[in-house]
């Protein structure tokens, strides 16, 4: 079985190749990622080298190198993240996330469609999405698979998009397809971008941590690993066609997430408690900035048996170790065109 995973040199592909290429022997998994700024082979130094598995350089907006390349490899399963997929990146640049997020995804659908239309048996394209296409929540109630899409960023209407374009080649040419809607994750190699990482990096910099408005919106973190053994059995067990919620029953509001990440760093660093929450410095809100994400991930967990197997408490603490053992990582990282987009960002 060859399998395609878009996107695996970036922070959830990287762990789902991972779980992959270690789980599957009789699997070859194809990496293919263009490398942009989020994505970073020294993910995967540690299967790099594995035998049922290959990383190619390409992008996914380019039609005529995507249709080559099914053709060649004949993949008979997609699992689909390569994306741009920062909030205020699509702020900025709109253009960006369509050009990829949309468009890349219909080429990918194109490619696979022309490859397999006379007989998609045994073959599946998984979209792997976001629950921000649900818009935003108020203080009550969870998103559930059938609550309507109401995105409210370019970043989340790019994926609304193209969720909906893979719902659309599936009705209208038959092809098997499933889609996941998943929550916020963290954990190990996500790029010091988003929030958590961010601030992790700044605590140890010493850095203002800077909240948006005044810190009281709320999101539903997921570790990362329990993300990709998601991910893994959606491909396997999920049933075509089909949309399934992926969440930690886990809400946070920022500020107290800052306040926590906060004292568990203060520990690990040993410094005085309180030290890092004097970091916290309120900044300009971002615009039509969605109040509250929360998943009800109940279909997965009756369908497919899964839930999260950390706390966020024991997820936070793994991830803080994590960045602290990979100083080198994060210094590469966030040298370079980083600063350029961390001025523009915040100063
Ligand atoms: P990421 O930004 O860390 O990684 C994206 C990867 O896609 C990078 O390796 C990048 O090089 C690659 N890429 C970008 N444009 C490309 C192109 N044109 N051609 C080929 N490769 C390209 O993102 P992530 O956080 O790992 O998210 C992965 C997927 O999961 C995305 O589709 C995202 O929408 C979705 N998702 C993310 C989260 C989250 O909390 N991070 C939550 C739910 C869903
Ligand atoms: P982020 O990690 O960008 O994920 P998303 O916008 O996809 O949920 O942001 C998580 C939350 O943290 C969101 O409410 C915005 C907020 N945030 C800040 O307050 N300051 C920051 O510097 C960043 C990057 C995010």
């Amino acid at each position: 079985m060859n399998i395609l995973i878009t996107g695996g040199a970036g922070f959830i592909g990287s762990h789902v190749v991972r779980r992959l290429v270690t789980t599957y022997p009789n699997y070859h998994i194809y990496n293919l990622d263009a490398l942009t700024y989020a994505g970073n082979l020294e993910n995967l130094t540690d299967v790099e080298s594995a035998s049922n598995y290959t990383f190619i350089k390409g992008d996914i907006t380019e039609a005529d190198f995507i249709d080559a390349l099914f053709q060649e490899h004949q993949f008979d399963g997609v699992i689909h993240l390569a994306a741009e997929s920062h909030v205020d990146r699509s702020i900025t640049d709109p253009m960006a996330f369509v050009k990829t997020n949309v468009m890349g995804t219909v080429h990918l659908l194109n490619a696979f469609k022309s490859l397999w239309q006379d007989n998609f048996e045994g073959k599946r394209f998984y979209h792997v999405s976001t629950d921000e296409v649900y818009g935003s929540l108020g203080k009550t109630g969870l998103f559930t698979e059938t609550t309507p899409y109401d995105p409210n960023s370019p970043y989340s209407a790019s994926k609304a998009s193209s969720d909906h374009f893979v719902r659309a080649y599936g009705e209208t040419y038959g092809m098997p397809y499933v889609i996941s809607n998943c929550s916020n994750n963290y954990g190990p190699n996500h790029f010091p971008e988003k929030l958590i990482p961010l601030f992790i990096n700044n605590i140890i910099q010493k850095q203002p941590l800077p909240v948006y408005g005044d810190g009281n919106y709320t999101r539903d973190w997921l570790y990362v690993k329990d993300h990709a053994r998601a991910i893994d059995l959606v491909y396997h067990k999920g049933k075509n066609a089909e949309t399934y919620n992926i969440g930690g029953f886990n809400e946070w509001t920022n500020l107290n997430l800052v306040k926590l990440l906060c004292q568990q760093m203060d520990e690990k660093l040993g410094r005085p408690t309180g030290d890092s929450e004097k970091l916290i410095t309120y900044v300009k809100d971002r615009p039509g900035h969605d109040l509250r994400y929360a998943i009800d991930s109940t279909k997965i967990h009756k369908e497919l048996g899964w839930k999260p197997s950390v706390t966020f408490e024991e997820g936070l603490a793994k991830t803080i170790d994590w960045y602290l053992k990979n100083e080198e990582w994060l210094a590469r990282v966030t040298s370079g065109d980083y600063r350029e987009y961390y001025e523009r960002q915040y100063k």
